[in-house]
């Protein structure tokens, strides 16, 4: 079993998966533990949707389907990082991009290349399990920030099982596809969604290395 820290220090965001199936208990242990998550006077907000197999299939086909050929229709209307970039985070988002870019053999410019690459979002990057998280529409930001702590104990909890993760904010842009594919009543929505299985060890994309910022650029400790 891995202690805490190696199960943080260990999760990273996994591209590419190895076709081995998924028990169902193991997906539902993992959610079990993930719902330990707090969250504001314990509501609890979150809903996952999880697609294996021919669900799979379905639901990754109908986004695909919008993605290649109405893209220009799904946009989403709600800000996911900022309206308009600045330092330092543009700079961080640009690094992880050219580097997973670099890793994926896509230099500047080739257009068609990306867009293969961001469909593989649509294919949970070929795990053999996907998941579709829905909030309810009126549900406040500490609601949001309890869901993100929800999303992280998934990704953890799946370490527990010798498996990887992969959040995907890039879902979002077809809740409306989603939306219709299940059926979900008007009152929710869908935010973004996550891949689970096991890691493809020998794909270049899984190499890449993210970095962090040194301790003291984001903490100021006040001890007078
Ligand atoms: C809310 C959220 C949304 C994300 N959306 C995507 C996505 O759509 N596609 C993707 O490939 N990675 C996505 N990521 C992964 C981030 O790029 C990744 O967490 C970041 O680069 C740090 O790398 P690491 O997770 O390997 O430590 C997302 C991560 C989070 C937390």
């Amino acid at each position: 079993m891995l202690n805490v820290d190696e199960a943080i220090i260990s999760r990273r965001s996994v591209r590419a998966y190895k076709p081995d199936p998924i028990p169902r208990q193991t997906v539902a242990h993992i959610l079990e533990v993930a719902s330990r998550a707090p969250s504001g006077t314990n509501i609890q907000p979150w809903h996952v949707h999880v697609f294996i197999g021919d669900a799979l299939k379905s639901l990754c086909d109908a986004v695909l389907d919008a993605f290649w050929n109405e893209p220009e229709k799904h946009k989403n209307d709600r800000v996911h990082y900022m309206t308009e970039w600045r330092e330092p985070y543009l700079a961080r988002r640009r690094k992880v991009g050219w580097d997973l870019y670099g890793l994926a053999g896509i230099r500047k410019g080739e257009h068609e290349k990306t867009r293969e690459f961001h469909s593989r979002n649509f294919k949970f990057f070929n795990a053999p399990v996907g998941m579709i998280f829905t909030i309810d529409r009126d549900m406040g930001w500490m609601s949001w920030l309890d869901y993100g702590m929800f999303m992280q104990n998934i990704c953890i909890a799946a370490r527990g099982q010798d498996l990887h993760t992969c959040p995907q904010a890039a879902w979002g842009s077809y809740h409306d596809v989603i939306e219709k594919h299940l059926g979900l009543p008007s009152e929710q929505l869908v935010h973004c969604g996550m891949s689970l299985g096991h890691e493809d060890t020998t794909a270049e994309v899984n190499k890449l290395e993210t970095v962090r910022e040194p301790l003291d650029a984001y903490v100021t400790f006040h001890e007078r």
